[in-house]
């Protein structure tokens, strides 16, 4: 018990705390994971039916691996075993090599060695087969190949598709999970045409406000701490969906509230904790970030304004924003009126490896559309450039109000 009558345990909870938010690491518990239930039903219905298979793929950082580690937990039944066998491609794997990893983790009963060692040669699509065959009526296999997007081997992709086919012969009911960031399944998949009946896509997009707040509340509850309704928006809004940076908010506001021995996390506490969590931030974010914003010559320049602009802007579906659509926001933090012709060229620039190509352009001339490269950039703008005084408060809070009356509730 942390709590002895009225007196806390500061530095028990401070431990606590380190526990309770994972910046970093994927999920591995049913209970540490927040939402997502539709996809979760529709990867345990493609887990029990037959000849089904699905491929999990979306932006860096929206939860894949967490959810490929979690959902088939529950399926376990009387009459059904799970076997789950989970492996990370990397972009020097084959077939062989990939299947070979899994081989590794499998040995039947009445074998000696691991599967692997039974294949002196290439492992083939048809050795694939024939050994998840052997899985029993009562056992569900489900073999999860991770980081799929990292295989540059044509010929792996080609493989996989003939095994996903072939497996539609299987007298039991063996299932493969592949995950990778992509936005769309023909980056991962050759001829999908062919085996779309088989292999069920399952994008996954950025969580919901509610879903954050949710990884937020639940925790900060567990800890047995409480958070106010401001700072869970607050916290909501930085994470723009992305559950990293809720776990790492969450994280050093609840470790500001525990040095100061206050056991309610508050707007300020949050705000305070967001230089924590900047430099928490992957490295290459942060490089990026250096890199777009440097001073040439020591010239004195705009494009941290610009930047800080582009992470506010209003944007559609896909992230995307106009150059026009960055007026309003450039003009409010420069303080006077910016047209798109005085910042085309820091645009443009910032979508070159020289400006750590932070922004990508898409679409046709007068068409243009902008959008961060890596989607961890966008909130990490924001709270570098509250941090750095590049956005005055009084900006970021008309911009923050507007985003809150849009955000679903
Ligand atoms: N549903 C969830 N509830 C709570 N935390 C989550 C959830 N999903 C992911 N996280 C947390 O978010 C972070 C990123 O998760 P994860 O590694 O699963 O993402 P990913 O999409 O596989 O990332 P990558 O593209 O880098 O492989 C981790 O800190 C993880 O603990
Ligand atoms: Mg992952």
């Amino acid at each position: 018990m942390r709590a002895v009558g009225r007196e806390v345990d500061w530095k028990a909870l401070r431990i606590e705390v380190l526990e309770t938010f994972t910046p970093g690491p994927p999920i591995n518990e049913v209970a540490e994971f927040a939402g997502r239930k539709a996809i979760i039903q529709r990867l345990q219905d493609i887990a029990i039916e037959k000849a089904r298979h699905a491929i999990i793929f979306g932006e860096r950082g929206v939860g894949k691996t967490s959810l490929a580690n979690i959902f088939y937990k529950d399926l376990n039944s009387a009459t059904r075993m799970v076997r789950d066998i989970a492996v990370d491609a990397d972009s020097l794997d084959s077939f062989d090599s990939i299947w070979r990893k899994v081989f590794r983790r499998i040995r039947w009963p009445a074998d000696n060695a691991t599967l692997d060692n039974y294949y002196p040669g290439p492992i083939e699509p048809d050795h694939v087969f024939l050994e998840l065959s052997k899985f029993g009526q009562n056992e569900a296999p489900i073999i999860i190949i991770d980081e799929y997007d990292r295989i540059s081997d044509e010929t792996c992709r080609v493989l996989m598709t003939d095994l996903i086919k072939a497996l539609a012969r299987a007298p039991n009911n063996p299932t493969l999970i592949l995950v990778g960031v992509a936005d769309n399944i023909l980056q991962l998949v050759r001829d999908h045409g062919s085996i779309h009946r088989n292999l069920v896509q399952i994008p996954m997009d950025r969580m919901t406000s509610d879903e954050i707040k949710d990884v937020i509340s639940t925790r900060v509850r567990h800890l047995r701490m409480k958070i106010t309704d401001d700072a869970l928006w607050r916290v909501a809004y930085f994470s723009a969906g992305l559950p990293f940076y809720a776990h790492s908010l969450g994280k050093y506001s609840a470790l500001r509230a525990v040095e100061v021995e206050k056991l309610q996390i508050d707007e300020a506490l949050v705000l305070s904790s967001l230089i924590d969590c900047i430099a928490d931030v992957d490295y290459t974010i942060a490089e990026s970030y250096t890199r777009a914003t440097e001073k040439i010559y020591r010239k004195g320049n705009i494009f941290a304004q610009v930047l800080a602009a582009c992470a506010l802007t209003e944007n559609n579906d896909l992230g995307q924003f106009t150059a026009a659509a960055v007026e309003g926001p450039l003009s409010e933090i420069m303080g006077e009126p910016y047209e798109v012709s005085a910042f085309s060229f820091h645009l443009n620039q910032m979508t070159n490896p020289e400006r750590g190509s932070v922004l990508r352009k898409t679409g046709a001339r007068r068409t243009f559309q902008y959008h961060f490269a890596e989607p961890a950039m966008q909130p990490f703008i924001i709270m570098k450039s509250l941090e750095d005084g590049v956005l005055r408060p009084d900006v970021f809070e008309r911009f923050y109000v507007k985003r809150q009356k849009s955000f679903s509730i």
